[in-house]
């Protein structure tokens, strides 16, 4: 197991604890505690044990991706009862017992408030995106980012795997980064360059990032399975997927094929957004764009290219980021939907040490 660098160690700075009625786990500074004796907010699925749950039942569920009792609270049953030697009388228990230990009824909105005052940002690099951003790139939520080729997607995916281990005050979360790479864009050297910027080791960077490369979409999902068991093993903060969609477009041609190619991407989108309730991980996600079809968009002169996968991908993205091209190496962010951020635009560059400011 690799450990954080000393830098990141020795500038934690501890947090307000989190409110025991808290279903959703947050990312916060720790102590100073070994982080690798990680010792993960979210409750391992091992409690369970006991109660007519068997040891047998606990590893049915941690081969199916379920590995604390968060997981499978936050599942509904028709869903349990699809994995294999999982009854429904035990799925009943397995989610009667889950309900004792997570509290998911109603809490107060200065609760929620208090909660959300110590949600961590991850800095872009960019001041002014982070300006609009609010912050940055929230924790615990899915951010999509969307647009043509080479406006910067993946430079920003680079930039952020780098920036999520810095310490909290300097817009990190001191946390790993899970990469999965569907088109073998992932640079390693990219993100030495990033590390010099911030004069961190370049080698306890790479060793923080932890990157696969997806072949198809059964196998992009099922890097999720490996990804929930990592992320208790060790505190991770950011985990990319770059892009979400393009394998979807390459396995699944067709109107014919549409329904199933949707079906299995909400799939892969509920295991997203578990994974970020569970862990509080911010998890950020690529898409591409394809020309609108439609004639309202041309007749009225609107803008002609939209994300791909439909209603799917645009109910599970908490922010939508739309990136476009500007002058020379300046790219223009602007907030396709948030719940809490107005309609506006940023200016930021694609430098070679990352994303960053616009240069007068
Ligand atoms: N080392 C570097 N220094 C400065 N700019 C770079 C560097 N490497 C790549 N770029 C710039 O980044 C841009 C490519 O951005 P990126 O790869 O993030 O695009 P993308 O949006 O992911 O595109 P695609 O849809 O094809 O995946 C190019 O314009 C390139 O000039
Ligand atoms: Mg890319």
């Amino acid at each position: 197991m690799f450990s954080l660098p000393p830098l990141i160690v020795s500038i934690v700075r501890t947090c307000q604890a989190m409110s025991a009625a808290a279903t959703a786990t947050t990312l916060s500074a720790q102590g100073d505690e070994d982080l690798d004796d990680y010792n993960p907010q979210a409750k391992l699925i091992q409690t369970l044990e006991g109660n007519g749950i068997t040891a047998g039942d606990i590893k049915k569920l941690q081969d199916a991706g379920y590995y604390t009792v968060e997981a499978v609270a936050y599942t509904p049953k028709k869903h349990l009862i699809t994995i294999k030697g999982i009854s429904e009388a035990k799925a009943d228990k397995i989610l009667q017992e889950a309900s004792k230990l997570v509290v998911m009824g109603f809490k107060s909105a200065t609760e929620i408030h208090q909660t959300r005052a110590n949600t961590v940002f991850l800095t872009t690099g960019s001041t002014e995106l982070d300006r609009l951003l609010g912050g940055g790139i929230e924790t615990g939520s899915i951010t999509e980012i969307f647009g043509e080729f080479r406006t910067g997607k993946s430079q920003l995916c680079h930039t952020l795997a780098v920036n999520c281990q810095l310490p909290i005050d300097m817009g990190g979360a001191e946390g790993k980064c899970l990469y999965i790479d569907t088109e073998g864009t992932f640079r390693p050297e990219r993100l030495i360059a990033v590390a010099e910027r911030y004069q961190i080791a370049g080698d306890s960077v790479l060793d923080n990032v932890a990157c696969a490369r997806a072949y198809n979409t059964d196998h992009q999902t099922q890097l999720l399975i490996q990804a929930s068991a990592m992320m208790i093993e060790s505190r991770y903060a950011l985990l990319i997927v770059d892009s979400a969609t393009a394998l979807y477009r390459t396995d699944y041609s067709g109107r014919g094929e549409l329904a199933a190619r949707q079906m299995h991407l909400a799939r892969f989108l509920r295991m997203l957004l578990r994974i970020a309730d569970e862990h509080g991980v911010a998890i950020v996600i690529t898409n591409q764009v394809v020309a609108q079809v439609d004639g309202a968009a041309s007749m009225f002169g609107g803008d002609q290219k939209k994300p791909i996968g439909g209603n799917i991908i645009a109910h599970a993205s908490t922010t939508r980021l739309y990136l476009r091209k500007g002058r020379g190496e300046t790219r223009i962010c602007k907030i396709y939907d948030s719940p809490c951020l107005p309609e506006n635009e940023a200016t930021f560059a694609i430098n070679p040490d990352g994303i960053g400011d616009v240069k007068e």
